[in-house]
């Protein structure tokens, strides 16, 4: 199939939606018919490269995460074989390419920034009886976490990104049917972001606030896997994590009460000490009362990394479920990080928030999972081929 244009491709796309707001909004008046102009943005995010998709990419609306456990028997070479027919999918269908046993074509078209990426969890260690290279230890209980079994754990971690749902539903489809045999769904998580709202922007979770401000400055140091085991080198770690919002007890609170829980203004991001998103946070700074105006359990300041350099990357999705008869929503964050040390980066930061947060008033973890991301691959290679070939 050849391949569409880049301007065919965003056309309809969340992209151009929020591109169509910014052209609308910048001139007040203009007839609803107003063409907007294309934005310069690539729909098909590349597939091969020396790490896996779907991580340092710019996130794309909507994301599924699905968890797998293995069944019973599958071996080393059984996972080989697995994830060559995952790759295999993969890479075709982030290229707007059909899959292999692809049932519906027509719908693969449109890739629309499609990612796929691959993780393992400690299972597929045990399974592939290759436990002296498993580089995760299972995270310690924190006294905050009310885990439910089924958003916690798995074998196998599949997260599909992409910036329309259709695709993301075929491309889902596919990959579960190429898992089959293999492995069982143990859980899905479904979450989304802003579309109408120019990429780079930082977005609004459902709590309102501005949500990923802070970010690592280089990636290499600390994100990718650069020592340790040859198999893993430019890959990461992940913490999936399901958070559960309590938005009826959020909406009573009155905004100096939410502004203080984070440290953090709600209208701009700004830090309570400065004015702008990207201000420095004066945590030193004390107010007339003599108490710092950062407090001290304030979420910026726990979770802040003493060194910039273990900073973990967030990619959070917002998750919206069904509505009670009583009108209150299953509403929250799927929690999403990767960091190259579990140990410096992702654990000390969740064993302070969950001594104290003040925002662990509102916020109830109900799911955990972690998985190695292995590297990128070449064309002629697949994901996990170091560890399993
Ligand atoms: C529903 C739960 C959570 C909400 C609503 C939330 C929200 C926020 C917000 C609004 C910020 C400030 C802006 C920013 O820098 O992004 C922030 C910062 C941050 N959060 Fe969370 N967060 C949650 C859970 C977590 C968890 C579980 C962790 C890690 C264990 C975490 C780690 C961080 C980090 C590292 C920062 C940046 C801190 C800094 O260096 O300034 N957050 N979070």
């Amino acid at each position: 199939m050849p391949h569409p244009s880049r301007r065919a491709l965003i056309g309809g796309g969340a992209v151009a939606a929020g591109a169509a707001t910014a052209a609308y909004l910048a001139r007040p008046g203009t007839p609803s018919t107003a063409e907007p102009a294309p934005a310069e943005i690539p729909a098909v995010e590349p597939f091969h490269g020396t790490h896996q998709a779907g991580i340092a990419t710019p996130p794309q609306v909507h994301a599924a995460f699905l968890g797998f456990d293995l069944r019973p028997g599958i071996a080393r070479a059984d996972l080989g074989r697995l994830m060559r027919l995952l790759t295999d999918d993969a890479r075709r269908l982030t290229a707007g390419r059909t899959g292999l046993a692809d049932a519906q074509p027509e719908l693969a078209g449109l890739p629309a920034r499609l990612t796929v990426t691959f993780g393992f969890g400690p299972g597929l260690f045990r399974a592939a009886k290759l436990e002296h290279l498993r580089p995760l230890a299972d995270l310690p209980a924190f006294p905050v976490d009310r885990l439910e079994k089924r958003w916690s754990g798995g074998d196998l971690l599949v997260q599909l990104c992409a910036d329309d749902g259709v695709t993301l539903a075929h491309a889902l489809r596919l990959i579960v049917k190429d898992a089959r045999d293999f492995a069982t769904v143990r859980w899905t998580q479904r979450g989304f972001r802003r579309s109408a709202q120019p990429q780079g922007q930082t977005q609004r979770n459902l709590m309102g606030q501005l949500d990923g401000t802070v970010q690592p400055a280089d990636l290499d140091r600390s994100v990718w896997i650069s020592d340790g085991p040859a198999w893993l080198r430019g890959g990461t770690l992940m913490v999936l994590r399901r958070i559960r919002m309590d938005l009826e007890k959020w909406d009573a609170a009155d905004e100096g009460t939410k502004e203080f829980a984070m440290g953090r203004r709600l209208s701009t991001g700004a830090p309570l000490t400065g004015t702008r998103e990207h201000d420095e946070p004066d945590l030193t700074k004390t107010a007339a009362t003599g108490f710092t105006v950062i407090d001290d359990i304030a979420h910026i300041r726990l979770a802040k990394a003493a060194d910039p350099a273990l900073r973990m990357l967030r990619r959070g999705y917002n998750y919206d479920e069904t509505v009670s008869p009583d009108g209150v929503t299953d509403s929250g964050l799927i929690f999403a990080c990767y960091q190259a040390d579990l140990a410096r980066q992702f654990v000390p930061v969740q064993r302070r928030l969950a001594a104290s947060d003040l925002l662990n008033d509102w916020t109830t973890p109900i799911g955990s999972a972690v998985f190695a991301l292995p590297p990128g691959c070449a064309e002629d290679g697949w994901i996990g081929a170091g560890l399993l070939a």
